[in-house]
């Protein structure tokens, strides 16, 4: 069996498990090396990986179990939209493509269908007029974070690209595309390195100051940051073809690649002082992997970064599933070590994190069978 058939065969018997272990509950990062310690009942921004993971394995085996669990997850997610529990930040786009968009992919669900474009609206709500970009998190005129984007929200205007796909209402497109422009501009730096956050005037829309939440310091690259940049950007490209997008994802991409440690999977932030207790992000190196996946898939044969993307990809991938996985530990719950969720926030600097799963897998399947994620239409 070859290394990527081995590390999904791997993830796919630990969720197995796993569905067992947390019912109706959803993991999110773990404590203590363990989801189980804080599961939770579909409050995070985080619980639509797990619905991901589950889809992924049903795709990947074909075994009714996953899909079963998966379609209870989009009950699941039906009622937290109903109620509007927890939706009030950016990562809409994040739970319901992975949940509601996939079971859309995959078994033409059309209730799923519209539970997704719903979802979309209520993304739509985070934006903001007079300033002209999606608020990431806190209420509608919140001083301090009223005026703020933040780099993660490129995965999520995926959700908003497909939805004027579905419904022809160009009014998701613009908004998308505006968010894009204005994320390339600002939270991009010149030497292709990026700000985890980014402030502005919330009457005028004019531009304040970068900053950064998770990352080590305010000018410093958090390498999640980077990360969701560089699949984000690429995913901007699928839906829209503007060379810029794909231009950014690359540039950030070598950003990404040339600065990766000797086991190949990166420190948490790319400016913190290396010591032998830094904490890794394999999460980091996770989304990168599937987002380089995406962003070959839109070179030429040919292309002159082409080869450097493939080297680093393997690079990656081969560091994590053979320095960071959990193959050979049956009773671990999570695929990858050494994620870290907010090292100077001190939450689970140095755990599973489920969007670390998530990629990983994402990645793997890709690279085995060709099954991309729920990220657009197939
Ligand atoms: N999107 C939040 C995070 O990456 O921690």
């Amino acid at each position: 069996m070859g290394l990527w058939q081995q590390a999904i065969e791997d993830a796919v018997e630990k969720t197995r498990k796993n569905i067992e272990r947390y019912g109706d509950l959803f993991p999110h990062v773990g404590e203590g090396g363990k989801y189980s310690n804080m599961l939770n009942p579909n409050t995070d921004w985080t619980d639509g990986f797990w619905s991901g993971i589950l889809w992924l394995c049903y795709e990947y085996s074909k075994d009714e179990a996953f899909a079963q669990a998966a379609r209870r997850t989009v009950d699941s997610f039906r009622v937290r939209l109903e109620q509007h529990s927890h939706l009030d930040h950016h990562d809409i786009g994040f739970l319901y493509s992975l949940s509601s968009k996939a079971q859309w992919m995959i078994e033409g669900d059309e209730a799923a269908k519209q539970l997704t474009i719903q979802a979309a609206d209520v993304l739509m709500k985070r934006w903001r007029e007079k300033g002209q970009y999606i608020q990431a998190w806190g209420p509608e005129g919140d001083p301090v974070n009223g005026g703020r984007i933040i780099i993660d929200c490129m995965m999520n205007l995926p959700l908003l690209y497909w939805a004027y796909e579905q419904t022809g209402n160009e009014k998701y497109k613009e908004v998308a595309v505006i968010h894009a422009d204005k994320s390339r501009r600002f939270l991009v730096r010149g030497d292709d390195s990026s700000y985890h956050t980014f402030y502005f005037d919330q009457e005028t829309g004019e531009s304040i100051r970068g900053g950064t939440h998770q990352g080590f310091m305010d000018g410093s690259t958090w390498t999640r940051g980077q990360a969701w940049g560089i699949y984000g950007f690429a995913l901007s490209y699928h839906y829209t073809k503007n060379p810029l997008y794909l231009e950014t994802s690359l540039r950030m991409a070598r950003y990404f690649l040339e600065r990766l440690p000797e086991d190949n999977v990166v420190y948490w932030d790319f400016n913190v002082p290396i010591t032998a207790t830094t904490e890794r992000d394999s999460s980091a190196s996770a989304i990168t992997s599937a987002g380089i996946l995406e962003l070959l898939s839109h070179l030429d044969a040919n292309h002159p970064e082409r080869a450097f993307l493939e080297d680093g990809l393997k690079r990656s991938m081969e560091g994590l599933v053979r320095g960071y996985a959990t193959i050979g530990k049956p009773d671990a719950e999570g695929f990858i070590e050494h994620g870290s969720y907010s090292v100077r926030g001190g939450a689970a600097p140095d755990d599973f994190m489920i969007w670390g799963d998530y990629y990983y897998l994402e990645a793997l399947v890709r690279m085995e069978k060709n099954i991309k994620g729920y990220w657009y239409e197939r």
